[in-house]
């Protein structure tokens, strides 16, 4: 009988080692950064915890209230929300949040936090209650106004070319932490007996380009003739469609394996669906520094001024040449 692979788990580096040892060869990272990066992985650790005792603790179904883009809530979006902004809070370095689950600016009892976050805290709600992936955004920008003041829609409405770091936590077959500090884009592992996150993927690289196409056909109907055609063109060249109603885990499955996701205008969501600040921004910074592209199908997705905390933008994200092959069907 044959046997598998050396599976004892190589527990090299912890996330926070890793990040020790990428700040002290890139002075430009934040001092700030680890503890940061810390609370969003000590909150997804909790979220992981409940994930996987699904049907088996109160977290399914919806918590009877709407957020911001007029979506029902459910119970894990809105315990995600609260226990990420907890441990935002006790990091003393973040002064406000931006969260897919808040109308407005959260401020911080952090006076002196130097650091604004945006957060998605669950993308992919639909799936938890069919205990399908599901994941958690982030993107960090630094404040622009003064301390003395309160945190102004300026101080939140950043340009995603400004993030000083960006990532996600998927919660999949296994539970990952992917992150950017603008030194190139790393995955973390969580391994639930040491009870971290330790290096698996160092320098990811997006492929180029991909076989793989993730969009939710059943709107096809409704896209741009450019999108249409792209999809006739994915499907003439015999491309996969995978589609997992979590952006997080078909972007993490493109990161790898190279692809696109597409989410365009349709006729429900004329400006496409995702939300810039609290989803899209983190995903093109982790895109293009993986050597992948982020576009609207006009311009960069990181060189938009957003307008607003809950603004939608079409989304069209991935391999750059599969990217590029969209765009240039855009009339
Ligand atoms: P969220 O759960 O944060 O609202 O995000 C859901 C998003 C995204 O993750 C997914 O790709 C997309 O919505 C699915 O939308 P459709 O069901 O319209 O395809
Ligand atoms: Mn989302
Ligand atoms: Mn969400």
């Amino acid at each position: 009988m044959t046997h598998p692979g050396n599976i004892t788990p190589d527990l090299g580096r912890s996330l926070a080692q890793f990040l020790k040892e990428e700040q002290e060869q890139f002075p430009d990272i934040p001092e700030e950064l680890l503890p940061i990066l810390h609370a969003i992985a000590a909150a997804g650790k909790a979220i992981d915890k409940v994930v996987r005792t699904l049907g088996l603790v109160d977290i399914t179904g919806d918590q009877g209230t709407y957020n911001a883009s007029d979506e029902a809530q459910q119970k894990l979006d809105l315990l995600a929300h609260h226990w990420l902004l907890d441990a935002l809070a006790h990091t003393g370095a973040v002064c406000a949040v931006v969260s897919e689950e808040a109308p407005t600016i959260i401020e911080l009892p952090n006076s002196n936090g130097k650091y604004i976050v945006a957060l998605d805290p669950l993308d992919g709600s639909p799936n938890i209650d069919v205990n399908a992936h599901i994941g958690t955004i982030f993107s960090l920008y630094q404040r622009q106004t003064t301390q003395s003041m309160a945190v102004q829609q300026e101080d939140v409405l950043q340009k995603g070319n400004a993030q000083l770091a960006a990532g996600y936590i998927l919660y999949g077959t296994s539970t990952m932490f992917v992150y950017t500090a603008r030194h190139g884009v790393h995955g973390f592992t969580y391994h639930p007996a040491a009870d971290d996150f330790f290096l698996a993927y160092k320098a990811m690289q997006l492929p180029k380009s991909g076989r793989c196409y993730a969009i939710n056909d059943g709107y096809f109907e409704a896209f741009p003739g450019y999108v249409q055609h792209y999809i006739h063109r994915c499907r003439r060249n015999g491309y996969s469609a995978r589609y997992t109603g979590a952006l997080i885990a078909d972007f993490h499955r493109h990161l790898i394996q190279g692809g696109i996701y597409l989410y365009p205008p349709t006729k429900k969501h004329a400006e496409g669906k995702l939300r810039l600040v609290v989803e899209c921004n983190a995903l093109a910074l982790m895109a293009e520094e993986a050597g992948g592209a982020a576009s609207n199908g006009q311009q960069s997705i990181l060189s938009l001024q957003p307008q607003a905390i809950h603004q939608r933008v079409p989304l069209y994200i991935g391999a750059t040449n599969m990217v590029q092959d969209l765009l240039a069907a855009v009339v």
